[in-house]
């Protein structure tokens, strides 16, 4: 007999009917090509996944200056816009949204990635000391990045509007704003990352300046309610040190609700990037942060499908993303569904690398469903 399932009742986001509440999250998986252009093997991937009622893509770069790690795809070039067309087209095969993660790290990247060889920019000259960078040859400390001018910030601004832009030419539904994880957008909200003196630092109202501003920009490229929001309120993976997360957070879900946003996407406090910790201590309850939002609310971070039911029957989620179940179960929504068993997932190209552990896990052929 089959339980009654509200991951499969249908949901609205951004005016599109989704068939299920089932979300791929944003996985970075480093495929892509030296130059950030998507390549067959994505599409592979993002075909397999497409079951999914919303597809949001891995982290994509708005700018070279953006990166951290080699082979993570991008929004600016005309030929990544080229290429992410199949990809997107492939995900939306069984009628998902697909939204683009719009992503710029800030002081996460390090001189040996960026154009110009030089310390990746950021809001204030403030390096990550908890953390190291994962380069190519090991663990290496983080660098001090130099400080963005405020010139610099709108130009950085206009990239993301510019990436929005090449987000419709490649046929995405919508994009969702990356400003979790310790991230740039992260890093002007916290106290911990910026200082700045001027009209992006200092109060909550100029450390959420930059968030609004760049959401205003995307928006002159495609409808504010196909633009999504991800936060992780409760991290403070890569320095994301905050004096008042609770203040701050709910003061950004806040001026969210003004601006008739897709949806406001929260990542629960057991995550810590990529990886799970012992919720901290200081932690804000994902329910707490989701009822100051009156739109559309995706939790993601550590979930089965019973979590996932109870975020949905107790009104905390109205989707909810599984990450690491997705990698290992292309087909997830049908085993769901079957309550088929799951595959686990393998440490080997989680990332980077071929197909092997990436496109190579099995569908099951479930029939009747
Ligand atoms: C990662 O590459 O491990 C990663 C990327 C983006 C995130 C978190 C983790 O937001």
């Amino acid at each position: 007999m089959e339980r009654p399932s509200r991951l499969f009742h249908s949901v609205v986001v951004g005016g599109q009917s989704l068939r299920n509440r089932i979300v791929l999250p944003p996985l970075t998986r480093s495929r892509a090509t030296d130059d950030g252009v998507p390549t067959p093997l994505m599409e592979e991937y993002y075909h397999q996944r497409a079951g999914a009622g919303l597809v949001i893509s891995e982290g994509v770069v708005i700018a070279p200056q953006a990166t951290a790690y080699a082979r993570v795809p991008g929004l600016y070039s005309p030929e990544q816009v080229a290429a992410w067309r199949p990809v997107v087209a492939a995900a939306k095969r069984d009628g998902a949204a697909v939204y683009a993660q719009l992503w710029h790290v800030g002081r996460q990247s390090h001189s040996s990635v960026q154009p110009d060889g030089l310390p990746p920019k950021a809001p204030s000259a403030i390096p990550i000391t908890g953390y190291q960078y994962r380069s190519p040859q090991g663990r290496i400390p983080y660098e001090v990045p130099r400080e963005l001018t405020t010139a610099e910030i709108a130009d950085v601004i206009h990239a993301y509007g510019a990436a929005a832009r090449n987000a419709v030419r490649a046929e995405f539904d919508g994009v969702e704003l990356h400003a979790a994880n310790g991230y740039l957008v992260d890093q002007f909200l916290n106290d911990g990352s910026n200082r700045r003196a001027d009209q992006y630092g200092g109060s909550l109202e100029n450390r959420t300046r930059f968030l609004r501003e760049v959401i205003g920009e995307m928006s002159r490229h495609l409808p504010a309610d196909r633009i999504g929001v991800r936060l992780s309120p409760s991290s403070d993976w890569m320095d994301a040190h905050g004096s008042d997360k609770r203040r701050l957070y709910s003061t950004v879900i806040r001026q969210l609700n003004d601006l008739g946003i897709a949806y406001l996407h929260l990542v629960e406090p057991e995550i810590a990037g990529s990886t799970t910790v012992e919720s901290p201590a200081d932690s804000i309850p994902t329910a707490e942060l989701a009822a100051l939002f009156d739109g559309v609310v995706i939790v993601t971070g550590g979930h089965d499908q019973a979590s996932a039911e109870r975020l949905l029957a107790e009104g905390t989620a109205d989707l909810v993303g599984f990450g690491r179940l997705f990698i290992a179960n292309p087909d997830l929504p049908q085993r769901f569904r079957a309550g088929a068993p799951l595959e686990p997932l393998r440490p080997a190209g989680i990332y980077g690398g071929g197909h092997e552990g990436y496109t190579d896990y099995p569908s099951l052929a479930i029939s009747g469903i």
